[in-house]
């Protein structure tokens, strides 16, 4: 536990910029705010020499199926999926590979149908993949439906999959398939329809609900991998460390606002009804940029496995949550319990990840633990593990974040990809995802 404290310190001052640009972390760390500044000047600028986003509709409204980067040799991806492209390439690999086709109960802000679409396998499902929470962050969405797209098409040639320096054989692309998999391409619509109108680096959703009247531009949305329940409630669960520590906030200017409740936005309570029709839900993986890293749980403290009582839903640790390390003069003592063996296999499954995407394109990535970045709260993988501990007749999952990709220093948005940063983004998801789902398969 001091151990892996200590390592954590040290990489949050190398690495601190999964999902939050330098800025934003020095404008929360200082209570500067700077990010909705650039946001609302709105420049629609589109060329930075970042990826441009595709024009027209190259799956002709899901008669033409999508094909990734792991399935085909040479291919190059000159631009980034539009919204209609996301769901039309969606429908493509439905109507091509007869999959089942949802839509989600729950209608965002602008009336968007979030969708999803599931895949049979020998159980389950028992994997749920997802992308697009944090809008900005451009190329999740793309690498996913590829990925599934390039498992599909190997399956049906009987062939493997290349992505970069790892290959992979016929028979792991049927075991990476035999888990029956749910795959949500675009959870946050509302917020990506809006970062590609404007290209304005916007991350949240677009729910003005908490708006300040007078400043609805810098106010507007909320932070969707912060509304899940797991210790949303950050005043009162975790220590009142300072905000300029904590990736978390009640202030709807904040890039991490929380909301105004657990799963208080369509889009998470969505996700969370997806999990509930997933009986069988064991593993789960979340898409962001830009960090080149895997994070595991947990998100609001450093981990234990000594003391099963001392846990998130144990009040009587309530406000000593989240210091990194502990502050043994305030009383801030706490670590999260969780069982060695489960330790185990999420750190071996993180590892295993990281491994395959630094081969992929030599980029280096690490595992870590989440709260090694920052401490933060209400965060959707986490929400995976929490709801069995609220509810025992659910099955224990297990979930990670998959931090692709490097910091565009050239763009005005970081998160914006160049072509070529964006092919070799779709060759380090593809290794990274086929090594999740080969290990959640070998764990079983
Ligand atoms: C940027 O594009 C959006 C959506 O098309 C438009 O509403 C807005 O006026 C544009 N802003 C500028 C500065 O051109
Ligand atoms: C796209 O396909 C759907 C059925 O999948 C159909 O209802 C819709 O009219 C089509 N749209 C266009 C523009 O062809
Ligand atoms: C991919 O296409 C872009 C834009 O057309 C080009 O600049 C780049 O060299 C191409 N990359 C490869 C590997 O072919
Ligand atoms: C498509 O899948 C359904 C079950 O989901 C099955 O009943 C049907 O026969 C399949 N159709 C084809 C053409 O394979
Ligand atoms: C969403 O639909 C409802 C009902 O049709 C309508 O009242 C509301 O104005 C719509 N909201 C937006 C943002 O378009
Ligand atoms: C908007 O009003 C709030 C008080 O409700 C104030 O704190 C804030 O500075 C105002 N913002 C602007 C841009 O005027
Ligand atoms: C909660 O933690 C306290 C120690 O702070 C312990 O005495 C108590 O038994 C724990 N409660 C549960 C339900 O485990
Ligand atoms: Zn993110």
């Amino acid at each position: 536990m001091r151990a892996t404290a200590f390592v954590c310190l040290l990489a949050q001052g190398l690495l601190a910029s999964a999902c939050l640009t330098e800025e934003e972390l020095r404008g929360f760390r200082h209570n500067l705010p700077i990010l909705h500044r650039r946001q609302r000047a709105q420049t629609n600028k589109t060329n930075d020499g970042t990826i441009p986003r595709g024009l027209g509709d190259r799956f002709k409204n899901g008669t033409v199926a999508p094909r990734g980067i792991g399935s085909q040799t040479g291919a190059n991806f000159t631009s980034f999926y539009s919204m209609d492209q996301i769901q039309s390439a969606t429908l493509g690999l439905v109507n091509e590979f007869n999959l089942t086709y949802f839509e989600l109960p729950l209608k965002t802000f602008e009336n968007r149908t979030m969708y999803g679409l599931k895949m049979p396998g020998k159980a389950g499902p028992t994997v749920l993949l997802q992308a697009g929470i944090h809008a900005r962050e451009r190329g999740g969405p793309d690498h996913l439906i590829n990925f599934v797209a390039d498992l599909l098409w190997a399956q049906r040639e009987g062939t493997g999959l290349v992505y970069g320096g790892m290959s992979y054989t016929a028979q792991d692309v049927l075991t990476a398939l035999s888990h029956g998999l749910v795959v949500l391409p675009l959870v946050n619509p509302d917020g990506v329809a809006f970062d590609h109108a404007t290209n304005g680096c916007w991350r949240k959703n677009r729910n003005p609900a908490s708006a300040r009247p007078n400043d609805t531009d810098a106010t507007t949305g909320v932070d969707l991998n912060r509304n899940f329940a797991s210790v949303w409630d950050f005043r009162k669960e975790m220590a009142p460390i300072s905000d300029d520590i904590l990736s978390v906030s009640d202030d709807p200017e904040s890039e991490v606002f929380h909301g105004t409740a657990p799963l208080s936005e369509p889009e998470a309570r969505n996700i969370d009804w997806v999990m509930d029709q997933m009986p069988d839900l064991r593993w789960m993986a979340d898409l962001h940029s830009h960090a080149t890293q895997i994070l595991y749980a947990w998100g609001h403290d450093t981990n234990q496995v000594r003391d099963p009582s001392m846990n998130l839903l144990n009040r009587s640790y309530d406000g000593k949550r989240g210091a990194v390390p502990d502050d043994l003069a305030k009383g801030y003592v706490y670590a999260e319990y969780i069982e060695q063996q489960r330790l185990d296999r999420i750190t071996i499954l993180s590892s295993r990840v990281a491994d395959g995407m630094l081969g992929a394109a030599g980029r280096s990535y690490t595992a870590q633990i989440s709260v090694g970045l920052y401490p933060t709260t209400g965060v959707v993988t986490d929400h995976v593990m929490y709801r069995s501990l609220v509810d025992s007749s659910k099955k224990t999952a297990d979930a990670i974040t998959i931090e692709f990709g490097q910091y565009n220093r050239d763009a005005l948005c970081s998160f914006y990809p160049t072509v070529p940063m964006h092919n070799f983004n779709m060759m380090d998801v593809g290794a990274g995802l086929m090594e999740f789902l080969l290990e959640a398969a070998r764990l079983g």
